[in-house]
């Protein structure tokens, strides 16, 4: 057999290693599946690479958060810094998947190349589509036409840059597209259809003194808007241990007036707020959204609001000023 790439497989938890009662049923328990089971259940993978399995947590990713997301990204530095392994496969719950690729993505400086994945269905489920899901995965990062150090999530046949990938559906097969771009890969069987396009944010690696610090995240909330609210959810907020306060408001950014004035209030209070929608294909520009933009009130471009909320922890977790986070956040609205 000709050498393989020699991937490791970092195995988090979620659907993928669910395992039902039934074949009909998308209810199961986590962590029936370890590491090792989820590589020896997919046909064809050990021909197109070496894949070692380590289990890193066993849990169901609305669980996971900066604890887990920091073990990650330091095991995924240490795995592409070594000269053992050509790329790193993670296998993560769907719920979270955007945090969890956004943050690698704006943390990490990895060396290989790094393709997260998931399903939405249990491994138990007549139409599962985790060990489908995991070639891809696998396969997209072993051939040499993705070989950029970068960030990948591969689900339903599509490469999508890591820090693009929103989830759109709860329960559809096909709930991951790219926003604001598109797929930079399609596989089709065993081949992978690349065009080249760029993996990484505009910023990516930036925050990797988060990482090597081990700097706290501080906490940042997100107010969701209702048609009919008026100021009722800024009243009942109580942002005492909030530096930030992400709004997902309607449209392009609008808001209820009354909110609006109470929001250039807290935001003169030294809470940075940055003003992202409740659409799932999100663009907040300065002039499209309803309070006026200020150093500390600042539009969300393309970014969604959990997207917005965690660049917005780590921007405050290095101490950046209002002024900096505005040219930050810009980033996400130009030149894409
Ligand atoms: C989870 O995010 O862990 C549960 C849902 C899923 O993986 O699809």
């Amino acid at each position: 057999m000709a050498i393989r790439p020699r991937i490791q497989l970092l195995s988090t938890g979620g659907t993928i290693s669910g395992f039902g009662r039934t074949a009909t049923e998308t209810a199961y328990e986590y962590g029936q599946i370890d590491a090792c089971d989820l590589v020896a259940t997919v046909d064809g993978l050990n021909h197109i690479a070496d894949v070692q399995a380590e289990t890193l947590f066993e849990v169901g990713s609305e669980n996971l958060g900066p604890v887990q997301w920091f073990k990650l990204a330091n095991r995924i530095e240490e795995l592409t810094a070594s000269d053992e392994v050509d790329g790193v496969v993670v296998t993560h719950g769907t719920d979270t998947l955007e945090e969890a690729a956004f943050f690698l993505d704006l943390v990490c400086r990895p060396k290989k190349p790094v393709a997260l994945t998931a399903a939405m269905r249990p491994a138990t489920a007549l139409s599962a589509d985790g060990p489908a899901n995991l070639y891809q995965a696998v396969l997209a990062i072993s051939t040499l036409k993705l070989q950029g150090p970068e960030i990948f999530v591969v689900m339903n046949g599509q490469v999508i840059p890591g820090w693009q990938v929103i989830k759109t559906d709860s329960v559809a097969l096909s709930s991951f597209c790219a926003y604001p771009g598109g797929a930079v890969g399609q596989i089709v069987n065993s081949n992978l259809l690349a065009n080249g396009g760029p993996g990484s944010s505009p910023i990516a690696g930036q925050f990797h003194d988060v990482l090597r610090k081990g700097l706290e995240l501080p906490n940042v909330d997100i107010i969701s808007l209702r048609g009919g609210c008026g100021n009722r959810p800024i009243l009942s907020w109580d942002g005492t241990d909030c530096k930030g306060l992400v709004i997902a408001g309607f449209g392009a950014g609008t808001m209820p007036d009354s909110l609006a004035t109470k929001l250039a209030e807290i935001s003169q209070s030294g809470c940075v707020v940055v003003v992202s929608s409740r659409l799932s294909r999100v663009i907040v520009l300065s002039d499209t959204m309803s309070p006026g933009e200020s150093d500390e009130i600042i539009p969300s471009g393309f970014l969604n609001p959990q997207k917005s909320a965690l660049l917005l922890c780590l921007a405050l977790a290095v101490g950046l000023n209002g002024s900096d986070i505005a040219k930050l956040f810009s980033n996400f609205s130009s030149n894409l």
